[in-house]
């Protein structure tokens, strides 16, 4: 059975991520997507509030599964024993970055590959971040993530603007 891990901080999931998630589970017999749980960088969105967010909207591809994980990644896809890791890559200035993780996490776990996927040509300019920062400032997401998360994205905003 070749298991595939998609690892990422999906705060929150985006459109282009969903489109991974589908290619990176036709390629594999099981598809874990790894949500980090890191605690340098605290997500706008709770471990438990991504982790839902993915389970919604891969409900109806079989073979995804949804968990944290902590530490080094190659740990991670040890612990799943995963063959391979997914990443997508959106343009030129994501290669340089992704090129040196998947080359140290193969001097660290040589037997684990990182496959490539090309972001399709409509989710090109998307990421978490311009999602977070459109909805701080109330701005249009619809086009940016997958449709049932529009209202949990826009809520979790109107909690956080009310404290402020
Ligand atoms: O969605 P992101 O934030 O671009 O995902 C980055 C991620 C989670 C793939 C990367 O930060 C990671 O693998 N972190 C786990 C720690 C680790 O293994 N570090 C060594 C390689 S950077």
């Amino acid at each position: 059975m070749r298991i595939g891990i998609y690892p990422g901080s999906f705060d929150p999931v985006t459109l282009g991520h969903l489109d991974i998630i589908k290619r990176s589970a036709k390629l594999v017999d099981k598809l874990i997507i790894g949500v980090l749980n890191n605690s340098k960088k605290v997500p706008v969105f709770t471990n438990q509030e991504r982790k839902e967010m993915i389970e919604t909207v891969a409900a109806d591809i079989p073979n995804v599964e949804v968990d944290y994980f902590t530490g080094l990644l190659v740990d991670f896809a040890k612990e799943k024993q995963a063959d391979v890791i997914f990443r997508g890559l959106r343009a030129v200035s994501d290669f340089e970055y992704e090129l040196q993780i998947a080359q140290l996490n193969r001097t660290l776990r040589p037997e684990l590959d990182t496959v490539f996927l090309a972001a399709s040509v409509e989710h090109a300019y998307l990421s978490s971040s311009l999602v977070r920062e459109i909805a701080q400032y109330r701005g249009d997401i619809s086009s940016l993530v997958p449709e049932e998360l529009i209202p949990i994205v826009e809520r979790k905003y109107q909690e956080i603007l009310s404290k402020t």
